[in-house]
């Protein structure tokens, strides 16, 4: 009863929230970045900030040239100095690119977003689409480990700074450094969705609300509906506090603020194209990205993606015939 009752007062604060959030939004006339300021203003816990008009007019410059140009679609990805090393995370995540079927073009439309110097100064040494994420008072050059508080300002820097992207007219594909790309994954996208992802474990059907999101690669479209939602999703950290972005995902994905009110369209892709090591892909034929996650460490994980590598090489080298799952390492 004492339980229900807390569910409910939640829910109403929740509400609440939403719609002064919302009228809020709609006397303020200030344009794309409105609600970032709002949220930096009302957040408690902060010390996350929204981005600088200078810093959002060279953003957006910068996405304006690594996008498609027939959908305004990029390739996003985030970086610390821990993976931006020589012969760590992203010189494997940039030769998947490479050596993948059909997904080297997609290195044009790549934006590195890095979130310290060293990232910024490695990115700027080997890419061409680099921009600098400053966040002040937080230190992320070293690893971050899994739901340190400094882990969990990081990922919801990522989810704000996402947002911010939709506002500006960006599709994305986000994927994790620690994603080897193998195929076109637009090949595997729904035409009809607004937000796809990722599972760490996959239950059969894409619409099956039970699957467990795996926030490192997603697909989004740009419109109303998924600019919503972002703002809805960065403003339930507060809802949720001591949850990383996946965990409030899992929370809000079936809100009916989500599935009646924005009519967010969300999919699920399968693990046999979109793998990760919790459930790795069995089929080299099929796969497009393979995550080197649910492992954890450094040195484990390069393990882990130089091993794909190998695998993938070895695959192409097989005549097609051969070409079937009985050698995987995986
Ligand atoms: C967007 O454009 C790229 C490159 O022009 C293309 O490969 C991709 O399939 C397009 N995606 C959609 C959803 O139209
Ligand atoms: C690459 O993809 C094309 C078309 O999808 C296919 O015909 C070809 O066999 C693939 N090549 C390799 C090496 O997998
Ligand atoms: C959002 O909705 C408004 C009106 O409801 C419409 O004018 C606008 O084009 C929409 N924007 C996008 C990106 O779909
Ligand atoms: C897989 O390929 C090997 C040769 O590389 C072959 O001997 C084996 O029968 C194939 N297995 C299947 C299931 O096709």
């Amino acid at each position: 009863m004492a339980a229900e009752t807390w569910m409910i007062i939640r829910r109403a604060g929740l509400v609440f929230m939403i719609i002064s959030l919302s009228t809020l939004l709609l006397y303020n006339p200030s344009g794309p970045l409105r609600f970032f300021r709002l949220s930096s203003s009302c957040s408690r816990s902060s010390s996350l900030q929204p981005l600088s008009p200078k810093a959002v007019v060279r953003l957006n410059s910068i996405l304006k040239r690594a996008s498609m140009k027939n959908n305004n679609t990029v390739v996003l990805t985030t970086l610390n100095s821990a993976w931006a090393t020589p012969n760590s995370v992203l010189d494997l995540f940039l030769a998947s690119f490479k050596l993948g079927n059909g997904t080297r073009r997609f290195l044009r439309h790549l934006v590195i977003i890095a979130m310290d110097e060293k990232a910024y100064n490695r990115c700027r040494a080997v890419h061409r689409h680099c921009f600098a994420l400053r966040t002040h008072g937080v230190d992320f050059r070293k690893e971050a480990y899994f739901m340190t508080p400094n882990y969990l300002k990081m990922t919801w820097r990522r989810i704000e700074f996402l947002g911010i992207v939709l506002q500006l007219g960006y599709g994305f594909i986000f994927t994790d450094a620690d994603v080897m790309w193998f195929r076109d994954p637009f090949t595997r996208f729904f035409p009809d969705a607004d937000f796809q992802m990722a599972c760490d474990y996959y239950k059969g059907s894409p619409d099956d609300m039970e699957n467990n999101a795996n926030g490192g690669f997603n697909y989004v479209k740009s419109n109303n509906r998924t600019i919503e939602f972002y703002k809805f999703w960065f403003s339930s950290r507060e809802t949720y506090p001591k949850h990383h972005d996946q965990h409030v995902l899992d929370k809000i994905k079936s809100h009916p603020y989500v599935s009646e009110k924005l009519r967010l369209r969300i999919k699920f892709l399968d693990t046999a194209y979109f793998g990760g090591l919790c459930e790795p892909s069995r089929d080299l034929n099929k796969v497009c990205t393979m995550h080197a996650n649910c492992c954890y460490g450094m040195l484990n994980k390069l393990h882990d993606m130089k091993i794909m590598l190998q695998d993938w090489r070895t695959f192409n080298s097989l005549p097609s015939k051969h070409r079937n799952v009985s050698i995987f390492t995986w």
